[in-house]
């Protein structure tokens, strides 16, 4: 601390001031006795009739047909994770080796590597000013003779400009694919994200919106014969709707099973209010620091409305006094749990960058596509950090959240510490 600390700035718990939090925040409480009986009645049965439960099973079809019925009509399949339902959904496109796929300007490592476990060449595209996600514009300017497919993220739950992005692939013959992992139940232009792309990968980990047990995810579209390709190939490329015959396609096994299913079962019923919660914590987070002049909740599109994974911190570094990262750890000492960085962009990971090395070495577009800059994603990155938002946290938690914000934003706003 500054020998000439001012007082607001002395009362900071990162520099021995009480904490607005003294105990932790509470934990989500994503499983309840519900899902323990839905688990355990799998065993009951299988005790009882000594037959082991399996895949694909009465529990598993319930659970894919509810997630889709959920999704408004089309078809689900339950596969084991997140990365597996994009990686089954790219499977699906029967995309050529050394096919271009844009894929996101800020995602999770699993959002991204199933493209090049394919053999084709991801091209991440920077992202829309302001946001965590993919501008329909650098979209259209990467477009090759050679792109095939697009992969769109709607990171921390908040919907990318999918529309524009849907209508710019469909005029170049590209499919679509969304990455909902971190959007269960949000909405553009009042409609589900997942509806509109030609498919949309979940996942149902346990840290997600809803979890099939302990890892999981749905691979969705509402075009039949797209869902046959991708339950194909997320199970061996087993015949499956096909008059008969062998194996069809090589695929890995990325089945689900009917025990995750019967707790993914239980979860879905839970999903609407799991959305509203958490839409009710982040309205009340951005009502209590609206007046704030350094400190906001990220810009969103118009028309979107999340279902917020995590709650995004935008700060005003030129109205501050100290960087976002000593910002943030002075929140995060008020008792108030998040990320520093969210500064998860494809071109800078090592594995990317270093992708000839690879034990399946797999394709570059061109030398600059492990070097292009993504301005917007840095920038936004660069000037933000994250909450947590749970969905069992109430107003108490929503009051110390915005006191934390309060607190630390008194002290380090120019010209009011
Ligand atoms: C945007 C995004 N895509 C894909 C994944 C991969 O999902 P999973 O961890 O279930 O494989 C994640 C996981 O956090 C994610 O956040």
């Amino acid at each position: 601390m500054r020998q000439n600390a001012t007082p607001h700035e002395r009362s900071l718990a990162v520099h021995g001031g009480r904490p607005v939090r003294e105990q932790p925040l509470p934990p989500r409480r994503l499983f309840t006795a519900e899902e323990k009986s839905a688990a355990v009645a799998l065993f009951d049965r299988a005790v009882e009739t000594g037959n082991a439960f399996g895949y694909n099973g009465e529990e598993e079809q319930a659970f894919d047909r509810e997630f889709a019925e959920w999704m408004g009509g089309g078809f689900a399949d339950g596969v084991n994770s997140g990365t597996s339902a994009l990686f089954a959904a790219l499977g699906a496109l029967e995309l050529e080796a050394g096919s271009e796929v844009v894929v996101p300007p800020i995602s999770d490592p699993g959002g991204v590597m199933p493209v090049a476990m394919l053999n084709c060449i991801p091209v991440p595209v920077d992202a829309k000013p302001g946001t965590f996600n993919m501008s329909a514009d650098a979209f259209e300017e990467a477009i090759t003779d050679r792109t095939r497919a697009v992969v769109v993220a709607h990171i921390a739950g908040e919907p990318a400009e999918i529309d524009r992005i849907v209508e710019i692939a469909r005029r170049h013959d590209i499919r679509v694919i969304e990455d909902c992992a971190q959007a269960h139940g949000a909405r553009y232009r009042g409609e589900l994200v997942g509806t509109f792309g030609d498919f949309a990968a979940f996942s149902t980990m346990s840290g997600k919106h809803i979890a099939t047990a302990a890892q999981g995810g749905v691979v969705y579209t509402r075009d039949e014969g797209l869902s046959w390709k991708a339950r194909r190939f997320a199970d061996r490329g087993k015949p499956f709707n096909l008059p008969g015959g062998t194996n069809v396609v090589p695929g890995l096994n990325l089945n689900s099973n009917d025990l995750a299913a019967a707790v993914g079962r239980v979860q879905l019923r839970k999903l609407p209010a799991v959305v509203e919660a958490r839409r009710r914590v982040a309205t009340g987070v951005h009502a209590g620091i609206a007046d704030l002049p350094a400190v906001s909740g990220g810009a969103l599109l118009p028309t979107a409305d999340p279902s917020y994974w995590f709650l995004r911190i935008h700060l005003e570094p030129e109205a501050l006094t100290v960087n976002r990262d000593e910002f943030a750890r002075a929140v995060f000492a008020e008792g108030i749990v998040g990320m520093e960085n969210y500064r998860f962009i494809p071109n800078e990971w090592d594995w990317f960058r270093r992708r000839a090395d690879c034990p399946t070495p797999y394709l570059y577009r061109e030398r600059e596509d492990t070097s292009r800059v993504m301005h917007e994603a840095i920038a936004v990155t660069d000037r933000e950090f994250t909450i947590a938002c749970y969905e069992s946290w109430g107003r108490q938690e929503i009051d110390d959240i915005v006191a934390a914000l309060r607190k630390v934003a008194t002290a380090y706003t120019k010209g009011r510490g």
